[in-house]
């Protein structure tokens, strides 16, 4: 569904970059409220820990990450982000983000409209493509709308810790894989490794 109206323009997404920091920081501040922001980061966040999240995200192989917009406005910033202490992951290594952590927010006026559906639908796709395999999400067990989304998207929940819902997706078996060539080649002399990301979700962060 797109929530624009004949004078609103088209829904968009596109994949974020470092030269978006401004308007991301701004989204968080100027878009969302203070719940809304706990629910994301499961803290108080304040302007100042918003600037430092911000400035620490990387925007490459460590972190996807998708905004929608209209038009220029930035309404929803969705992140999957390596999960912290994930060394367990076996292929989690520089260029080779394997299993990611999730984080979702749209616009506190514009929730219940499709966009995080929209935003996740795309980021999840991109994902797929690039070669991950697994992404984690935490959400606090209120928070109906993201389960929701998140149930429609085929996250299946994984076990409930701390009034949090742990949540995970596999990429779908027959899912089209641009494997870059370097990788085939060092395929073709390694042997199948089995994936195991156990490390505890402390928050989506970018590292
Ligand atoms: C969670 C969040 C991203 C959802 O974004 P959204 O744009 O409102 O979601 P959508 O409109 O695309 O709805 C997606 C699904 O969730 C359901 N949903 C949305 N809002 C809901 C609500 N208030 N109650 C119950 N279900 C809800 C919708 O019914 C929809 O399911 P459907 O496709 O079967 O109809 C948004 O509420 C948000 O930004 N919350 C604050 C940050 C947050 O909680 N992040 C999650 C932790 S990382």
């Amino acid at each position: 569904m797109n929530p624009a109206t004949p004078d609103t323009p088209p829904l968009t997404t596109r994949l974020l970059h470092a030269g978006d920091r401004p308007a991301i920081e701004h989204f968080f501040l100027a878009e969302m409220d203070d719940v809304s922001l706990y629910w994301r980061f499961f803290r108080t966040m304040t302007p100042m820990t918003v600037n430092a999240y911000v400035a620490q995200m990387r925007f490459d192989s460590g972190c996807l990450a998708y905004g929608a917009f209209f038009g220029e406005r930035l309404v929803g910033v969705a992140e999957i982000s390596a999960i912290p202490g994930s060394e367990s992951c076996t292929e989690n290594r520089p260029g080779a983000l394997s299993c990611g952590e999730l984080g979702i927010a749209v616009s506190n006026q514009l929730h219940h409209k499709g966009i995080g559906r929209q935003l996740l639908s795309r980021l999840l796709d991109d994902a797929w493509t690039r070669g991950l395999k697994r992404i984690q999400l935490s959400s606090l067990r209120d928070n109906r709308p993201m389960l929701a989304l998140a149930t429609r998207l085929g996250f299946k929940a994984l076990r409930e810790e701390s009034g949090e819902v742990i949540m995970q997706a596999l990429r779908p078996a027959d899912w089209p894989q641009v494997v870059p060539r370097r990788m085939k080649q060092a395929a073709a002399h390694a042997t199948e490794r089995e994936i195991n990301c156990s490390a505890k979700i402390v928050n989506a962060r970018c590292r």
